[in-house]
């Protein structure tokens, strides 16, 4: 279909008897924020690993930038995977690099020649403002610098998409709204399709078009963020657009369950 840049149809993967994600269909517009959204153990971090290929599905087909991934061969597939950056929530640098090196890492894995890489480096830690930090080690940067690194090192490569799995989990509110201002200044500047998964309805509200809610490894709907009113139909939807605490309820597994 034109206009989209990932297509994932009936995607599904086990491990032993658990389908961690179950017939899932996902349809991303080229240039959107989509969200993902759902409580731990829901099969997010699976789903959006599936769009890399960094878990093969068991079934059903993953199409990226108009090449479908599963019936890649190894090569052809590690080329692809450079039009797919990817953070994480624990930012995955290398301590015994500087930043610099870290996101000139990237770029020698795709095979880029060396005065390109110096380039790229540069510019990919300008557009997270992190020039004067291209020296220092990561034991050195606070947490929202770490993973600004790890945005610059996504994106030294071009990709199409920038793959985000809780990429705020771990910082603090201040530093949240920070890391989410690069990623929307990526997508809107630089015009790359993110996947932004998280557990927090706040940070997929702040920067997402559509909000996919999945529990027990499906889909179970999509919230689309147009400004209109939004009006939830699962219970899960409900209570993750409600997100004040509420300690004298049930805990949410009984909801569910209920
Ligand atoms: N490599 C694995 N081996 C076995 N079980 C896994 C593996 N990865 C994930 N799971 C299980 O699959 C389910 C979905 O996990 P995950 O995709 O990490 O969920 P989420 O990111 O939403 O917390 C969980 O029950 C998890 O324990
Ligand atoms: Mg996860």
């Amino acid at each position: 279909m034109a206009g989209l840049v990932i297509t994932l149809s009936g995607v599904t993967k086990t491990f032993g008897p658990l389908r961690a994600v179950d017939d899932v269909d996902l349809h991303v517009p080229a240039g959107s924020v989509q969200g993902i959204i759902g409580f731990s153990g829901a099969g997010k971090s699976t789903l959006v690993r599936m769009i890399n290929l960094l878990e093969r599905p068991d079934s059903g087909s993953v199409t990226v930038d108009g090449v479908e991934l599963t019936g890649l061969s190894d090569d052809e597939l590690r080329r692809q995977r450079t039009r797919i950056g990817m953070i994480f929530q624990h930012f995955h640098l290398l301590n015994n690099l500087t930043a610099a090196q870290n996101v000139e890492l990237a770029l020698r894995v795709a095979g880029v020649p060396r005065d390109e890489r110096a380039r790229r480096v540069a510019e990919s830690l300008a557009v997270v403002d992190l020039t004067g930090k291209a020296d220092a080690y990561p034991a050195k940067l606070s947490g929202g610098q770490k993973q600004r690194v790890a945005i610059a090192r996504a994106l030294a490569n071009s990709p199409t998409v920038l793959l985000c799995d809780e990429p705020t989990s771990a910082v603090d509110p201040r530093t949240t709204i920070t890391v989410l201002r690069y990623l929307r200044e990526v997508n809107q500047r630089l015009g790359i399709t993110i996947v932004l998964v998280t557990h927090e309805m706040n940070v997929v509200r702040a920067i997402a078009d559509d909000v996919a809610v999945m529990e027990e490894g499906k889909i179970v709907e999509h919230l689309r963020l147009d400004g209109t009113p939004l009006r939830p139909r699962t219970e899960i939807a409900r209570f993750l657009l409600d997100d004040r605490l509420r300690l004298d309820e049930d805990e949410p597994e009984e909801r569910r369950a209920g």
